[in-house]
């Protein structure tokens, strides 16, 4: 495992554990990497500065008054130039400064001007871990992209036995590896995304919908892009701001959708559909305004083109996914999809539970596989499940022969 070129910024907050961050200090200067610390006050009482200097060999910060650089600003200097920020061990004190954003000292202060992907190694007091605060600040971290790995079990400093060590530094260094690694695992390919609700006009005022807030579709296209894909984000209307970097397609009806997805079906080596497309459309979008005269109104619909199904029709080696959004039979409405519209992949979510489907920044889905695996996973952020999509899919596609398309 290699660090080598890489700049990592190490904050260390006051727990017990902060020894077990020295040994995190050396792993990873010892593979490569260029380790530089930020101390709280706190954590410089558990350890001193002068131990992660002698072991970084660059000066430790513990205070954001002590500008030691004047051709600098030291917290944003420290902010701009990481690859990556680890904060190990992180209690419960630096999570929740971290979920609301305060500065009040040179880790908090820094964090808040980092642009670079944060880690979070937490370790506190069982209770303290399962505080119902604590959870909430993390799960919002999580929901904002910030990575976190999981303390272990076991004794711990003030003599409880449960969960709320610190994990050990060898496990931190190979998750750290992997999340900088991740910036090469879909480099080369081209991934089409659809996200949002399409909109079904049926005059001028007025148009059909659906509740998507395009929030999975855009954490997909993002986390591509940071993948390393060239990405193309074709769009219902959504509200969520454009990622930088990705090639943007505004469209609004399925018609549209279908038009922009098939002209671009062929260049694309990865498909996800998570747009939710409206089923039916009026038949005919009336050119004025429909008046208010009878008691009753009947719109007629007709059905809409299946645009997962067309791809599925005509896919010659491309890596297709659709998503299902079910409020029953989950599994098995989503083997009929993955089956019928002829996918590699199908992402089910039951759009009834709670921080699941439409408009959340949570979601709990489970992958099945047209080798018939399933499998489901956790509630976690838009973000995590986009990453975790995405790495199946680099898997699956370096496991194809010549690891590009079938
Ligand atoms: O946008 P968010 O607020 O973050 O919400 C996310 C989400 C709930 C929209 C997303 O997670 C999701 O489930 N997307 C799929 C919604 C949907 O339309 O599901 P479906 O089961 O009706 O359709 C199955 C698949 O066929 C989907 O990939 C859909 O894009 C596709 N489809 C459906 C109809 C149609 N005419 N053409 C299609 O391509």
């Amino acid at each position: 495992m290699s660090f080598r070129g890489k700049s990592i910024l190490l904050g260390v907050s006051g727990g017990i554990a902060a020894y077990k961050a020295v040994a995190l200090c050396s792993r990873l200067v010892q593979a490569g990497a260029d380790v530089k610390v930020i101390m709280t006050e706190s954590a410089a009482k558990f350890v001193s500065p002068l131990t992660f200097q002698a072991i970084s060999r660059n000066q430790v910060m513990t205070d954001t008054f002590e500008e030691k650089d004047p051709s600098v600003v030291s917290h944003i200097h420290l902010a701009d130039h990481a690859d990556l920020v680890v904060i190990a061990p992180a209690t419960a004190n630096m999570i929740a400064k971290l979920a609301l954003g305060l500065g009040d000292d040179m880790l908090s202060t820094t964090l808040l001007a980092v642009t670079s992907p944060i880690v979070v190694a937490p370790a506190m007091n069982v209770h303290m871990y399962s505080h119902p605060a604590v959870v909430h600040n993390m799960e919002l971290l999580r929901q904002r992209g910030i990575t976190f790995i999981e303390p272990g079990e076991g004794q711990l400093a003030c003599g409880y036995v449960g969960k709320g060590r610190l994990a050990e530094p060898e496990e931190i260094v190979t998750a750290l590896a992997a999340i900088l690694n991740r910036g090469k695992l879909l480099s080369g390919r081209k991934v089409m995304v659809t996200a949002g609700g399409t909109q079904e006009r049926i005059d001028p005022v007025r148009y059909l919908t659906n509740d998507s807030s395009g929030k999975m579709g855009y954490a997909i296209a993002r986390t591509a892009r940071d993948m390393g894909a060239e990405v193309t984000l074709i769009s219902g209307p959504s509200s969520l701001p454009v990622p930088a970097g990705v090639e943007h397609v505004p469209v609004l009806s399925a018609l549209d959708m279908l038009e922009a997805v098939t002209s671009r079906f062929e260049q694309a080596d990865i498909v996800i559909k998570s747009a939710a497309v409206a089923d039916y459309r009026p038949a005919e979008a009336s050119p004025l305004k429909i008046k208010k005269k009878d008691e009753e109104l009947t719109i007629r619909l007709v059905k809409n083109p299946d645009i997962l199904k067309t791809l599925g029709e005509r896919k010659t080696g491309q890596f297709l996914v659709g998503f299902a959004a079910e409020t029953n039979d989950v599994i098995e409405h989503a083997k009929d999809k993955l089956q019928r519209k002829n996918c590699d992949m199908i992402v089910a979510n039951d759009v009834t539970e709670e921080g699941a489907g439409f408009g959340t920044d949570s979601n709990r889905v489970i992958f099945l596989e047209a080798s018939g695996t399933v499998e489901p996973l956790p509630k976690m952020s838009k973000e995590a499940v986009a990453e975790r999509l995405l790495s199946r899919i680099a898997e699956r596609l370096a496991g194809r022969v010549g690891g590009g398309r079938s």
